[in-house]
């Protein structure tokens, strides 16, 4: 399998290719139109768009851009976003010609991370960088598992396993997996509390424009068609967990439930909670007025995996709703409890 990287930059794409059959690895949105053009121009069929995780730092494709091109969207399980045709579980492999991609849920930096083993190589995404790893102290950043994934799942990988990051800050292309595990500062003599301990002290900025990026990608909109209240602002709305809410829905003054997801997603796969107001996000702003009777009671917004929600929450409590909550982990944590669902 041929492996190309495409930006020459700090954020890495990367186009797989076995025969004439290609996959997309992390699309920067300004760029897909480019990668479009280089797919066709080799003649090759794009067969497979996949992300190593929702990005913060850059912007991902929109539903128009998937469309123009022409594959399907993939992405682990865990993934906040609409637009995914396709949710990937740990252990999965992918067809590509003759040869295969076997998926690596490797959660840490988000809960959606996975790495992409490939023969004689692993993408990994933001998981393991060259001499580092990705920060973990975004929302559903997990150090612990971050370690675990790494040490217990990469590192076991052969040797001479040629490893591709999501990133590179200093102008190198890829590494192995025996000079990581040997030399990466990251992870050398490092037990697990001592790497947790590590990573909740590196003190880095936001980056520059997780502002504009990430609700943005975890929403697939075209543009800010949405007045997004601050992220600082979304980290303070109230979390209640699956259970938790089920319990409320039971008492004698239930919460009203507000789900901020696709009209399909209503009805996907994973359901919705009976009695559920439909709400997308990118209408919200458009139906507050409707939603005017409710100011005063107890609501708990829903979405896929709980980032969505978050947003649209802060953007309730700046409305005037005062008694807004969170569904903790979304759709994703109501059925992992095994609670009931309508489809
Ligand atoms: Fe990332």
């Amino acid at each position: 399998m041929e492996i190309r990287e495409l930006n020459d930059a700090n954020c890495k794409t990367y186009i797989l290719v076995s025969g004439n059959h290609a996959a997309l690895i992390d699309p920067v949105r300004e760029r897909a139109l480019r990668y479009r053009r280089e797919v066709e121009e080799h003649g090759w069929q794009l067969e497979l768009i996949i992300e190593t995780h929702t990005h913060a730092d850059h912007m991902m494709i929109s539903r128009e851009l998937k469309e123009a091109l022409g594959a399907p969207y993939l992405m682990h399980r865990e993934s906040p976003i609409p637009i995914v045709d396709r949710h990937l579980s740990d252990g999965e492999t992918l067809e590509l010609g003759e040869e295969t991609i076997e998926v690596l849920h490797t959660p840490g930096h988000t809960p959606d991370s996975i790495c992409l083993r490939v023969p004689g190589a692993v993408l990994t995404g933001d998981t393991l960088l060259i001499g580092g790893s990705g920060r973990t102290d975004f929302p559903g950043g997990d150090a612990g598992a971050q370690y675990d994934a790494v040490t217990s799942r990469l590192f076991r990988l052969p040797d001479d396993t040629v490893v591709w990051p999501g990133h590179d800050y200093k102008g190198r292309t890829a590494s192995t997996i025996g000079d990581e595990r040997r030399a990466n500062p990251r992870f050398l003599d490092r037990s697990r509390e001592q790497y947790v301990e590590a990573m909740a002290n590196l003190g880095l900025p936001l980056p520059d424009r997780i502002q504009g990026v990430l609700q943005v990608n975890q929403s697939s909109f075209e543009h800010d068609e949405v007045a997004f209240p601050p992220v600082t602002e979304v980290a303070t709305v109230e979390e209640v967990g699956a259970p938790d809410v089920e319990r409320r829905l039971r008492s004698d003054s239930p919460p009203l439930l507000v789900d901020v997801r696709e009209p399909e997603e209503f009805v996907g796969e994973l359901g919705h909670i009976e009695g559920a107001l439909l709400v997308p996000l990118d209408a919200l702003g458009q139906r507050l007025p409707k939603l005017a009777g409710y100011v005063d009671r107890d609501i708990v917004v829903v979405c896929r995996a709980g980032a969505r929600s978050a947003t649209a929450a802060a953007m309730l409590r700046r409305a005037g709703f005062s008694r807004i909550a969170n569904l903790e982990g979304g759709m994703l944590a109501w059925v992992r409890a095994s609670l009931p669902v309508q489809h």
